[in-house]
């Protein structure tokens, strides 16, 4: 497989929620284009390819992998499929970018990242939070050097009721990999990111809270300590109601300042001794964002460069090994080291 430099053709693998996200990214970026959909379901990738210019569809991917014009896949599958098709993937020479997590499991997620490694392709795993503004910001604060020394993160996101639309996969732990993997995943990778030292073990404590009926951990609250001493608190919901509920919350308290990045549309502060003052947090597509870091990572020189422009393997295997001890913590009562699940 050759690095592109004019135009990636990109397949969508899995035509479902999260498709449609990646498929409006593919239309804002010109070094890529909609190569065509797979999907089990044919009516669902012969939905997506109609919707879409009628683009090529097939429920058959080793036949989408041959069709010319087709360099990279974007997967968009359930969880548990991930590993099996980022294989099928690389084996036919493709580019990846996998929605999260790489897997439903840590060897899982070491075999689909050594399926990748050596060969010139490139996998990149849809953190999406990382391409938020948000999340960028307080990275690039934390870098920057004006907090000092990250000590605290606290991290919440609550969302709405969304179950009824959900599909029965993510509520079976089996596909899914459990809630703290699936859904908590978002939050262990971007604090992890943002503190930038090495995990050393997850506490987390998941509850019945906001949708009881439902056999599934919807409030989660993980605590992450770290080689460096610092701590990362997460909070995390996803079936709050009314739906349309949505709510934020970051701080970050280092040796030298305080930011906080409040959801009321302020943007975010930034508090040392010399006062508060806002950050402009600009505006981005997230999506497109992500998009555009995977395809600087295709036709970036392989190395440290096209590693830091993407979610990679090592950072993408790390997260699912964070998701793995939360759950593992949860069914335990006791935290678990990273040592233990990695
Ligand atoms: N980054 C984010 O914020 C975010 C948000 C939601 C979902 N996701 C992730 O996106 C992925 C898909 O989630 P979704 O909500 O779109 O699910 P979905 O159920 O809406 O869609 C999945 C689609 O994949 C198809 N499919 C199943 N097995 C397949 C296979 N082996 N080959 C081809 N197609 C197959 C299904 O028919 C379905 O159309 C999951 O990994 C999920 O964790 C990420």
């Amino acid at each position: 497989m050759e690095r592109h430099s004019i135009s990636t053709g990109v397949l969508v693998v899995g035509a479902g929620a999260i498709a449609d996200l990646h498929v409006a990214a593919l239309s804002t970026d010109p070094r890529s284009r909609l190569a065509g959909f797979v999907d089990t379901s044919g009516e669902r990738a012969a939905q997506a390819a109609h919707r879409n210019g009628g683009v090529p569809w097939s429920t058959d991917l080793a036949e989408a992998l041959s069709w010319p014009g087709v360099d990279a896949c974007i997967i968009c599958t359930p969880n548990d499929t991930h590993e099996r098709l980022a294989v099928q993937v690389a084996t036919a020479g493709k580019h990846l970018l996998v929605e999260k997590p790489l897997a439903t499991t840590v060897p899982g997620a070491r075999k689909a990242a050594e399926a990748f490694a050596g060969n010139g392709l490139t996998l990149a795993v849809a953190h999406s939070h990382r391409f938020y503004d948000y999340a960028r910001t307080v990275r690039e604060e934390i870098r920057s050097g004006a907090l000092g020394r990250p000590v605290l993160v606290r991290l919440a996101l609550l969302g709405s009721w969304i179950w009824p639309d959900w599909r029965a996969w993510v509520l079976d732990p089996a596909r899914s990999g459990g809630h703290a993997l699936h859904n908590g995943v978002h939050l262990l990778d971007l604090v992890t990111w943002w503190i930038g030292s090495r995990p050393l073990s997850v506490y987390a404590r998941g509850q019945r809270r906001t949708a009881a009926e439902l056999d599934v951990h919807d409030y989660l609250e993980m605590v992450v300590r770290y080689e460096s001493g610092a701590t990362a608190v997460c909070e995390m919901s996803r079936a709050h109601r009314p739906a349309g509920y949505s709510g934020r919350d970051v701080v970050v308290q280092g040796t030298e300042g305080l930011l906080t990045l409040p959801w009321d549309g302020e943007g975010p502060l930034l508090t040392d001794e010399r006062g508060t003052a806002p950050l402009d947090p600009g505006v981005a597509y997230g999506f497109a964002a992500q998009l555009g870091a995977w395809l600087d990572a295709l036709t970036a020189p392989p190395g440290p460069a096209a590693t830091e422009a993407g979610v990679g393997a090592e950072e993408a295997l790390l997260a699912v090994a964070l998701g793995v001890a939360a759950e593992r913590s949860m069914a335990l009562g006791r935290p678990v080291d990273l040592e233990e699940v990695l």
